[in-house]
């Protein structure tokens, strides 16, 4: 069952390791070090958890990290006074703002994504790499579907004329992973809480990607045999994490699958060292 899994810690370790030797090489030649500022507003334990992930890596492969916390009791104009810096500074070479944004904040998301810089936009979802993407330019994409579609290209499954049903309609992981897919010649189909017989469409598919929030939303008798299936889900059961599938239930049915822990979450980060590293050498003018 083992040959089943998609491993994306193991992945993730190795192009962590490889984007590490990239990094010493572009400190050595330029004697300027990539650096990484993320804005974490208020208290979300799993948002402090994540960002203390994605600091420990950064450092891990040689990009500086600095984070930003800051209270939600922060207006929204000085949240954007607070990005105009980082878009100011040159020694700063990406902007991450960790969503979600305490709700107190959260119709200001799109003003405040849009104030980051798109040469320094980490995560791609500033309105111009937004739309970059609609053209297919990967260049700086939202590090989640990013990290999906690395894992399935590492692992040689073929998406061209495949089925593929995204269950999440999402800015940070449905709606981007469209265009990635669209691109490789996928076809796509998005799921949502408003269509009709889902599992109509969950059964037609070669590879299902869920993102609902829900565990074990995804059961052997949902998907049909062989189906591969990546697990976005982050979920908390009694302190354990988990993702959107019954792991056990599917695994002798399916063809491939993300586990949860260690399978999207790591690769979402090492694309986020990936892009901040891209950014980087775009900033300083090297290839
Ligand atoms: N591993 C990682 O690095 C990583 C990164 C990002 C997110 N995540 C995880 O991914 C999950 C989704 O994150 P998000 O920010 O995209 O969440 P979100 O904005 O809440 O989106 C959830 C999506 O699931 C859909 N949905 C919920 N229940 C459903 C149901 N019963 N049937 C069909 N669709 C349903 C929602 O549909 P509607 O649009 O109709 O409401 C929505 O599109 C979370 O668990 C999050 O922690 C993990």
């Amino acid at each position: 069952m083992n040959n089943k899994i998609l491993n994306g810690k193991k992945l993730a370790d190795k192009l962590n390791s490889e984007l590490k030797k990239k990094v010493k090489k572009a400190i050595e030649k330029t004697g300027i070090i990539p650096k990484l500022a993320t804005i974490l507003i208020g208290n979300d334990q799993a948002s402090k958890i994540y960002v203390n992930i994605k600091h420990r890596t950064c450092k891990e492969v040689g990009i500086e990290s600095k984070i930003i916390e800051l209270g939600i009791d922060l207006s929204k104009e000085m949240i954007l006074d607070e990005i105009d810096k980082l878009n100011k500074d040159p020694s700063i070479h990406g902007i991450l703002l960790q969503l979600p944004l305490p709700e107190s904040l959260k119709s200001d998301v799109p003003e405040l994504l849009e104030k980051i810089s798109p040469l320094k936009d980490v995560d791609g979802l500033n309105p111009v790499n937004r739309g970059r993407l609609f053209d297919y330019i990967e260049e700086s994409s939202p590090c989640t579907p990013k990290g999906i579609i690395s894992i399935l290209e590492h692992n040689s499954i073929e998406l061209k004329g495949k089925d593929v049903v995204i269950i999440n309609r999402s800015n940070l992981v449905g709606k981007p992973l469209i265009f990635m897919l669209l691109k490789r010649n996928a076809t796509v189909t998005i799921c949502h809480t408003s269509t009709k017989d889902i599992d109509k469409y969950i059964k037609n598919a070669d590879i299902i990607v869920v993102a609902v929030r829900k565990p074990k939303f995804i059961t052997k008798e949902r998907i049909k045999e062989g189906a591969i299936i990546i697990d976005v889900g982050t979920n908390r059961i009694e302190g354990k994490l988990c993702g959107d599938v019954d792991f056990e239930g599917v695994l002798d049915k399916c063809g491939k699958i993300t586990p949860v822990p260690g399978g999207i979450g790591p690769m979402t980060v090492a694309m986020l060292c990936e892009n901040t590293f891209t950014l980087y050498k775009k900033q300083i003018g090297i290839s």
